[in-house]
């Protein structure tokens, strides 16, 4: 069991991710369980990014349903379709919303929240889950977060 996640603090974000993507490998390598896992990813990256709401949601029938995640308090079920989550699992698509009220049919768990990113957990063209992650800042996220977010995804299919 690996302990300690190391990173460099003050360095960039996408030095931070490129130090974190091995170690999150090698974290959930010795384990199947998709619900420890995601669990303990959502901890990694809130202790290295910070972040104000970090979680995933899974596939449940037509619906996203509430999984492992860091942050305050969040809605359980989402429609297929509705809010960035929703239309993250329709698309097929990884979504950069810089403002959150700016997305039609945005999903407010938190009033805090002002942008957000979800990324698809896609298996065998099937979507099973979203990773989503919310800041309550404008604009915090882009295709660095895309690209390295999408990995840790694809890292998380893979192990499963
Ligand atoms: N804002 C999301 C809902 C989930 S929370 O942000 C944790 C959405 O519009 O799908």
């Amino acid at each position: 069991m690996n302990e300690d996640i190391t990173f460099t603090s003050d360095a960039d974000k996408s030095i931070r991710y490129a130090e974190i993507i091995p170690q999150i490998k090698h974290l959930i390598s010795g384990e199947t369980n998709l619900i420890a896992n995601l669990s303990n990813i959502t901890a990694v990256l809130k202790s290295v990014f910070n972040f104000y709401w970090v979680g995933f949601y899974l596939v449940d029938g037509t619906q996203l349903v509430l999984g492992p995640f860091q942050g305050t308090l969040a809605c359980t079920r989402i429609p297929k379709g509705r809010g960035v989550c929703g239309v993250s699992w329709e698309k097929k698509e990884t979504l950069i919303v810089p403002d959150v009220l700016k997305f039609a049919g945005h999903i407010a768990c938190s009033s805090l929240s002002k942008s957000e990113i979800v990324v698809p957990m896609i298996q065998n063209d099937d979507v099973i889950g979203v990773l989503d992650v919310d800041s309550e800042h404008l604009a915090t996220f882009d295709t660095t977060d895309a690209k390295y977010l999408k990995e840790i995804v694809d890292i998380i299919i893979s192990n499963k």
